[in-house]
C-alpha cells in the first residue's frame, strides 16, 4: 500500500500549497494513507483551533507535530479530543494529547503512527526517544499492522541512529523539524523505509519558512528579530512509501517535491 508523508506545513503559504496539491498527489500515486506534520501550521508555530479545523477538512489520516505543538496555548482546548493529532510521545506522563495512534486505513489495513522528538539540540529535552521506541515495540509489532514513525529532531545523526534502531521492526521512519529535504531516502537492509528529513511545506524564498530578511538581519546584527513567516511561492515536500501489507516491510521510498504558485 502507498503511504504519503508530508513535511512540516508552515503558515498560510504551506497550507495553501497543501490544499492545492494534496488530492492530486493522492490520486496520482494511488495513496492509501496520508500523514502530515502540522507543528508550524498557524503563523509558523503551533496550531489554533481554526487552523486545525482547516487541516482536518483535508484528506489527512494522521497529523504529527513536534517541539512547536504547544506554542499556541489554544491547542490545550482541543488536543485531548483529537486522537489523530499527535504530539511527541516522549513528553512526560500527564502531558496533554497523545503520541501514538492506530487507525484503520481506507483499504482496511491497520496503521500505527508514532511521533517522537529527539534530544540533541532540542528544547525541551524529552524522555529518551530510543527507550520510548523500544518500549512501544514491546507491545506493537508488524504482525498486527504497519508501523510508521515521524522522528522530529535537529541532528542528522540522531535521525540516522533511530533508523538503525528500528530497522526491520517498523515499516517506515521519516524525519521532520529541520525543514530541508534530504536526498538519502532508502529502504534499510531489514525493510524499514528511511529518509532523514521530509523537508517543509511552505514558502521557499525564505529561511526554513521564516521571512529571509528578518533572519539575515539577525545574523548580520546579532540581534534576533520577531520570527514572521515568509510569503510567496511554496512547495509541498514529503515522501511516498510503498509497503507490503502482508509483512509490513517497505518495498520503496521516494522523495516528493511539488512547487505551487
Ligand atoms: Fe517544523
Ligand atoms: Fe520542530
Amino acid at each position: 500500500m502507498n503511504i504519503l508523508a508530508i513535511g512540516d506545513v508552515v503558515a498560510r503559504p504551506g497550507r495553501k500549497a497543501l490544499k492545492a496539491h494534496l488530492s492530486q498527489l493522492q490520486a496520482q500515486h494511488e495513496v492509501d494513507f496520508t500523514v502530515v506534520n502540522v507543528e508550524n501550521a498557524a503563523n509558523g508555530s503551533g496550531l489554533t483551533r481554526g487552523v486545525y479545523k482547516e487541516l482536518a477538512a483535508l484528506p489527512i489520516d494522521v497529523m504529527t507535530s513536534g517541539n512547536h505543538i504547544f506554542s499556541k496555548r489554544e491547542v490545550f482546548d482541543f488536543i485531548d479530543d483529537e486522537p489523530t493529532l499527535l504530539r511527541p510521545h516522549n513528553y512526560p506522563a500527564g502531558t496533554a494529547g497523545t503520541g501514538i495512534v492506530t487507525v484503520t486505513a481506507a483499504n482496511g489495513a491497520q496503521v500505527t503512527v508514532i511521533n517522537l522528538m529527539g534530544q540533541a539540540f532540542m528544547h525541551p529535552s524529552l524522555d529518551c526517544p530510543f527507550a520510548s521506541m523500544s518500549e512501544i515495540l514491546r507491545s506493537t509489532s508488524l504482525q498486527e499492522g504497519l508501523i510508521l514513525l515521524d522522528f522530529h529532531t535537529e541532528t542528522t545523526s540522531e535521525k540516522s541512529a533511530m533508523g538503525w534502531h528500528v530497522d526491520g521492526q517498523i515499516s517506515a521512519q521519516w524525519g521532520t523539524h529541520t525543514h530541508v529535504q534530504t536526498a538519502d531516502e532508502r529502504v534499510l537492509p531489514d525493510g524499514t523505509a528511511f529518509i532523514t528529513d521530509l523537508g517543509m511545506t511552505g514558502a521557499y524564498n525564505s529561511v526554513i519558512g521564516t521571512d529571509k530578511d528578518i533572519i539575515v538581519k539577525g545574523y548580520v546584527t546579532k540581534v534576533r528579530g520577531r520570527f514572521d513567516p515568509a510569503n510567496g511561492p511554496a512547495a509541498v515536500c514529503g515522501a511516498l512509501i510503498d509497503v507490503d501489507e502482508a509483512s509490513g516491510k517497505a518495498r520503496s521510498i521516494r522523495r516528493i517535491r511539488v512547487e505551487s504558485e
